[in-house]
């Protein structure tokens, strides 16, 4: 409607102007310059007054037009020249949209900090890649970066009109597979960061890891396979994260296919993210103990889905939020039939992001080598042990979705074929061949090492006979071999 468009306008003239101001009195004056607080003042009401209608808004730039989240902004022709020239500073710094979360209590150092990130950027010969560093480095909370890939893998009507052509959708896959590293890296870094400092008794926020997994949907949104070979990612040093940031994506997309819209996928992926932080309070050598755990320390360890309920509580979050979040944490080894841990009179069936967060726990648990039990299970045997459980400990109908979203041979399985060539799963088309992935064939290179080769469709047939080309003869787990799927699949 034009009244509703002239009043996102008015909102957005104002913190383009505002923001415009700040940048430019923050070159030149100290804080304690008059000109300084007020600009400071004036780009916090105005950012205030558009986070008060909207949850986290968006500045975009396309197409040398500025939108707030959707909308194309109609400005007053005296602005057109601030606008212009904030384009232009923006796109210096290849910026195509700036995301904001506000929060009541933000400081002003939080507002001067992004500022002046921005501005020493320019000196930087990669100014964006700079910028995301130093970011994450320095814990800029407010301000969320986006760059063109962005603007295309959320959907913004505009950003995404000129795609189209195969070239397109390659290189689009390239510079998403770079995106998801990146994300892996940051989701990564999060949980690290927040596990440190919580064992520090420290107040840690959660902005950074909700923009990962806000980053996460819009990977999720655009292709679901680069996120879940993005999964098999391992780390025995660094288990526990890793394993955190795997559910976290498993979970995600196993609610995406169980229909949860983008609020409902958020909360998961932020309850998936923080479920094991109660390992925090069970002692590290505990956690990383080698061999079998005695009765006593395997029941010091079974209290740590009872402890992340604590550590949510301590975060630095909405109240409202962390309610939402907090039960599926704590019924993460329950059991659909409530057979597991903690212990209670409770009869109260599972939730429904609780019976989400269980198939992805085990699924990541099983297939990755934990220290207390260093063989990890090939991913189709870990499908096929949960699927003895399904009905029972496992929600039957989650397991179903689990298993026709990761097909019968998981993405990174390693196969071997009647070809004697060798492959990892790459993908698994829907419906009746999900027996016959797409894979990525692993070939010889020099010394010992495996290079990528060419892909390959099983359920590809010999055009004169009508038999399959290849069959699977035996599947492994890759790091039986020694390789890290996500090296290949990404
Ligand atoms: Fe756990
Ligand atoms: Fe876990």
């Amino acid at each position: 409607m034009p009244d509703d468009n002239k009043y996102i306008s008015k909102m957005g003239e104002r913190l383009i102007q505002a923001l415009f101001r700040l940048l430019q009195v923050v070159k030149i004056h100290q804080p304690n310059n008059a000109l300084f607080i007020e600009s400071i003042k004036e780009f916090r009401e105005a950012l205030a007054a558009i986070s008060a209608e909207r949850d986290t808004p968006t500045l975009r730039v396309i197409r040398g037009r500025f939108y707030l989240d959707e909308e194309r902004l109609n400005l007053a022709a005296a602005l057109v020249r601030t606008a212009d020239k904030l384009i232009e500073y923006l796109e210096a710094r290849s910026i195509h949209g700036l995301r904001f979360y506000m929060t009541s209590d933000l400081a002003d150092e939080e507002i001067v900090k992004f500022v002046r990130l921005l501005n020493q950027a320019e000196r930087e010969d990669d100014p964006l890649a700079w910028l995301q560093v130093r970011f994450d480095v320095e814990d800029c909370a407010l301000v969320e970066l986006l760059t063109e890939h962005d603007l295309k893998s959320s959907g913004s009507g505009a950003g995404s009109e000129e795609e189209g052509d195969d070239e397109g959708r390659k290189s689009s896959r390239q510079t998403t597979a770079s995106m998801v590293r990146k994300t892996y890296s940051h989701a990564l870094t999060s949980i690290v960061t927040m596990t440190k400092k919580l064992a520090s008794q420290q107040r840690v926020g959660i902005q950074k890891s909700k923009r990962v997994i806000q980053t996460l949907i819009d990977i999720l949104s655009e292709d679901e396979s680069i996120l879940l070979g993005m999964s098999t990612i391992r780390n025995y040093d660094d288990y526990t994260y890793t394993h955190s940031v795997n559910v976290a994506i498993l979970a995600m997309c196993l609610g995406k296919r169980l229909g949860l819209g983008r609020p409902s996928i958020e909360q998961l992926g932020l309850c998936a993210l923080f479920h094991d932080l109660g390992k925090v309070e069970v002692p590290l050598d505990l956690i990383q103990k080698t061999g079998a755990l005695t009765q006593a320390e395997y029941d010091e360890v079974k209290t740590h889905s009872v402890h992340s309920v604590s550590q949510i509580l301590r975060l630095n979050a909405d109240h409202g939020l962390k309610k939402k979040i907090l039960l599926p944490p704590f019924e993460h080894h329950l059991g659909a039939d409530l057979s597991g841990y903690p212990k209670s009179d409770r009869t109260a069936p599972l939730s429904l992001y609780g019976r989400i967060l269980m198939v992805a726990d085990i699924y990541d648990a099983m297939t990755s080598g934990r220290t207390y039990r260093p063989e990890p299970i090939s991913p189709d045997k870990a499908l096929k042990h949960m699927v003895d459980y399904a009905g029972g400990k496992i929600d039957a109908i989650v397991m179903k979705a689990f298993i026709d979203m990761i097909g019968v041979y998981p993405v990174g399985t390693l196969l071997f074929l009647d070809t004697r060539e060798v492959g990892l799963v790459l993908e698994t088309p829907e419906g009746a061949e999900n027996s016959r992935p797409r894979i990525i064939l692993l070939q010889r290179g020099p010394g010992d090492t495996l290079l990528k080769g060419a892909r390959a469709d099983l359920a590809e047939r010999d055009p004169a006979t009508g038999t399959f080309l290849r069959n699977i003869i035996r599947c492994f787990h890759p790091t039986d071999y020694g390789i890290q799927p996500a090296d290949f699949l990404v």
